[in-house]
């Protein structure tokens, strides 16, 4: 409640939520997965659950309390406190050149045009051809044309998107983004 224009939400995501955004994240090998704007850890959670042993789960989060809070509450966690927006940096400083998923709890909505095109790039250079992607929006946001342009900003930065069904178990309901393919990486683009 302290701090609405970075934290964006009434509530931490629900679990049912969580399972969508971490649908992408591998259950076998040893994976690596970034999480942007983790918050209280409620998505964490659910990833961590299906990561297997030997995976690595780095989480960026901005606000210097809720990382603390995360080290503490989650061992297994590699918080970042930092900004989403070196992301590349960030990663590239502790060896990690490469991962095979990124999920996003940002506040896209909150983000300016130029702010969100440069998180996104530095989002595809790091899954390449084989990662993948997943944020979601709220439900009752989607008549504004800020969020009308993230989506369109998403099918131009992906080659394929896809809409999750409506997670009506969220407050606020909401729904989820599940990208792969950078279209830059794309023959022809
Ligand atoms: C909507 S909350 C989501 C929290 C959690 N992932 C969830 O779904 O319950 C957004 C989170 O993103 C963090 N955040 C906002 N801007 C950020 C940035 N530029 N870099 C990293 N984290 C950021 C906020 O501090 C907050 O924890």
């Amino acid at each position: 409640m302290r701090r609405p224009a970075q934290v964006g939400a009434v509530a931490p995501s629900s679990a049912r939520l969580a399972a969508v955004l971490a649908s992408v994240v591998p259950r076998e090998g040893c994976p690596v997965v970034v999480e942007l704007g983790p918050g209280t850890g409620a998505v964490s959670s659910v990833i961590a659950q299906r990561l297997p042993a030997g995976s690595r789960h780095i989480a960026v989060e901005l606000d210097p309390a809720m990382a603390d809070y995360l080290r503490y509450s989650r061992p297994g966690l590699e918080v970042i406190n930092g900004d989403a927006c070196e992301l590349a940096a960030l990663l590239a400083e502790r060896g990690v050149p490469r991962v095979d998923a990124v999920i996003s709890g940002l506040p896209w909505a909150l983000f300016g045009r130029e702010t969100q095109a440069s998180i996104l790039a530095q989002v595809t250079d790091v899954i390449g051809t084989a990662g993948a992607f997943t944020t979601f929006a709220y439900l009752h946001g989607m008549p504004l044309s800020t969020a009308r342009r993230f989506r369109r900003t998403l099918r131009e930065t992906f080659d394929e998107v896809l809409v999750s069904h409506t997670v009506w178990r969220n407050l606020p309901p909401a729904f989820g983004y599940i990208c792969r393919r950078p279209a830059a990486t794309l023959p022809g683009r």
